[in-house]
């Protein structure tokens, strides 16, 4: 059951799609007080058993408890352990434990969620406006309040299937050239490959929507060689549009007053990366209209997919904030400082980023409604990747255009996926990716995955290894590093062969796992979920969070730790355990429930299938493009009669409830022999009982 409830007049934020009536009930399960500020805070009394599941993109871990988070899209690129914010602001929370009960604070501003950090057993929930809504959800378990938080915020986003294939960025690549040598390199060590990103630096002085002629003097033809060899190209959109005369973009902003505005009327101005910008105000429709339709020029060279940057928004400077720093150090006596004169110089510098007085100088144009930024914050990254997502539907309304975005909103799930921003080349991130994947899913964003290898920092081959044996399983499987770090390629780290062998795996697992997302997709369901949520009675799954259920034939436990050469694992059925050395060669073992050490070489990814189920894996490819999907190898682990229902269709096509996307494998006794059936071929049956 949910419960609708409103506070003050707050702005129409399209998270929930469901039409629903206010509730006429107090708010169960939580207190409420309203404080001398103004400020509502919602409390719950957590017992010692609760956990508390959600947040989405979020620092920590799987179970929420024992830190404070506070919802606030924020630019960090060091996010480190004990950082409260990062790019998305998700603010579903559920609470599992004696009882289930989930909320959702719909509210564009800043949420602090303080889940037993100042008090051990209190969870609170602080809005920072008066104005937001809330809805309360109890149900059975943790996992059936999810689903139906699910309904009421719409169907996720549908990625193209190619957008499965594996996908290698950089900052930048920066020309025709350097990407072809890139291309090159991994057709010619059999790496498989489907797209190649565009950074910053294919543009004109980082200006959106163009393109430089000098770098790519033939774009089109660009795109359509690239095309030709099976690699999409991945442009990236800004969202600060450079202030430059003659820059059509920069110019009709102005004219048609699609600018964020200070409050004197003019229009806002913030330093990015091609310098000074203004900011579109996505909050206003017309504006997102227009920004959308810009996304066209791009579509029209043969583009299949964007990612959308910088739209917490991030800024590095605005001229207040430098002006204010000028006048601190014009008055600082920097002929002999002493270390604290220096350090207070310094901290002056870095704050210059990102300021909160800075987010409170700019406004949006809602329905004719001037509206400061800091109370809408949360919304404006989740509107840019919204005014693509419109147009691409009004541009390519049967076509699947792959769009993903840094920064989010509950709602903006239902226009794109996210990857998880600027994280670094530490063995700690791809644990916090690992964490973090099923409370994404939670929310909505099922396309998503990090940067794997890690963004900043220098990346370690064997880092690089274990984490894309983690990232097979992730719907967005991108390889991004930043400017300056040690390039990051499959090739670049001597031997490729494992690095071949690793991606294989991927692509002969590709139907099963565009099935799982479709099917996760369409039903409103997870794809990526917490061994708790199959196993809700089992007290050991529940504290288990390096784990995860991959749709609903396998279980995976990556190795996240430098020179481990296994780990524990723990099995809550006996579980089939397939040891990947590449799609062909495994070996197979079956293990009882309960505790167990596995080793897992550097170059092996071990896959539990499940008692009852079966995973069918397709012949690997180079590129997605020439998948085969006609014939299948079944690994089952059963003795008896089995189904899985596989969805497949064009990918690319939006007929998404035609009956035909469905077939079936299915394990069955005949003459007393169990064999495989299905209206595909299948090459190979790997029973085990
Ligand atoms: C931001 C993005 C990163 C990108 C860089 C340059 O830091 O998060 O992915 O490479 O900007 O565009």
């Amino acid at each position: 059951m949910i419960r609708k409830y409103l506070y003050g007049n707050p702005i129409e934020t399209s998270a929930i799609t469901e039409e629903m009536e206010l509730s006429k009930d107090p708010i169960p399960y939580f207190n409420e007080l309203t404080l001398n500020s103004g400020e509502t805070v919602f409390t719950y009394q957590m017992t010692e058993s609760d956990i508390v599941y959600g947040l989405g993109e979020a620092n920590r871990g799987l179970n929420k408890r024992g830190y404070i988070y506070e919802s606030f899209c924020t630019d960090d690129p060091n996010h480190t352990e004990e950082k409260r914010s990062l790019y998305g602001a998700h603010n579903f929370v559920v609470i599992s434990g004696m009882i289930s009960v989930g909320i959702f604070i719909d509210c564009a501003a800043k949420v602090t969620f303080d889940i037993g950090y100042t008090e051990q057993d209190t969870l609170k929930i602080t809005p920072s406006v008066p104005d937001f809504k809330v809805y309360v959800i109890d149900g059975k378990d943790a996992y059936d309040i999810v689903k139906q938080f699910r309904k009421i915020i719409g169907r996720s986003y549908i990625a193209p299937r190619w957008a499965f294939g594996f996908q290698q960025s950089r900052w930048s690549y920066m020309n025709e050239d350097e990407i072809r040598e890139v291309v090159r390199k991994y057709r010619e060590n059999g790496i498989p490959l489907d797209a190649i990103y565009l950074d910053i630096d294919y543009m004109e002085g980082y200006k959106d929507f163009t393109v430089s002629d000098e770098r790519f003097p033939n774009f089109k033809d660009f795109v359509a060689e690239m095309r030709s060899q099976g690699v999409r190209l991945v442009p990236i959109i800004d969202a600060g549009v450079k202030i430059e005369d003659g820059y059509d973009v920069y110019e009709e902003g102005v004219q048609n007053n699609y600018f964020c505005k200070r409050e004197d009327g003019s229009d806002f101005v913030a330093g990015v990366w091609p310098g000074r910008t203004h900011f579109p105000d996505f909050l206003n429709e017309d504006a997102r209209k227009w920004f959308g339709s810009k996304y066209k020029v791009l579509l029209d060279d043969g583009i299949e997919g964007f990612w959308n940057d910088m739209n917490e928004p991030a800024m590095f400077y605005t001229d207040e904030g430098l002006n204010e720093v000028k006048d601190y150090i014009k008055n600082v006596d920097l002929s002999n400082p002493d270390s604290e004169t220096i350090f207070k110089v310094k901290d002056k510098l870095s704050g210059l980023a990102n300021r909160m007085e800075d987010y409170c100088g700019f406004y949006h144009n809602v329905d004719g409604q001037m509206i400061r930024h800091d109370k809408v914050h949360n919304l404006f990254g989740y509107n840019m990747t919204r005014s693509a997502g419109e147009a691409f539907d009004e541009l390519e309304p049967n076509k699947r255009i792959l769009m993903f975005s840094r920064s989010s909103y509950i709602g903006m799930h239902r226009y794109g996926g996210i990857w998880t921003g600027d994280n670094q080349s530490w063995w700690s991130h791809l644990l916090l990716n690992i964490k973090m994947m099923s409370s994404l899913n939670m929310c909505g964003f099922l396309y998503s995955g990090a940067d794997l290898g890690g963004f900043g920092s220098n990346c370690t081959r064997d880092l690089m290894l274990r984490w894309l044996a983690f990232g097979i399983f992730t719907p967005l499987m991108r390889n991004h590093s930043a400017l300056g770090t040690r390039r990051q390629e499959c090739y670049n780290f001597g031997d490729t062969e494992d690095f071949k062998n690793i991606l294989s795996i991927r692509y002969s697992l590709i139907p099963y796992l565009y099935s799982e997302y479709m099917k996760a997709c369409l039903n409103d369901d997870m794809m990526i979920k917490p061994l708790s949520f199959e196993y809700p009675a089992d007290d050991f799954a529940r504290g288990v969070e390096d784990q995860l259920m991959i749709g609903e034939s396998i279980m995976i436990a990556p190795v996240y730790e430098q020179n481990a050469n296994g780990r524990y694992v723990y099995l809550p059925e006996d579980m089939l355990l397939v040891t990947f050395k590449s799609s062909s060669q495994r070996k197979y073992q079956i293990l009882k429930k309960g505790p167990h050490f596995i080793t897992v070489a550097l170059n092996e990814v071990p896959v539990f299938i499940r008692k009852n189920k079966l995973l069918p894996l397709c012949r690997t490819t180079i590129c997605t493009d020439n998948m085969d999907t006609s014939r299948f190898e079944i690994i089952a682990y059963t003795n008896d009669n089995i189904d899985y229902t596989m969805y497949e269709d064009d990918g690319i096509s939006k007929d998404y409830d035609n009956p035909n996307n469905y077939c079936q494998f299915s394990i069955k006794k005949i003459d007393d022999q169990l064999g495989a059936v299905s209206s595909k071929t299948i090459v190979k049956l790997s029973l085990f009982n």
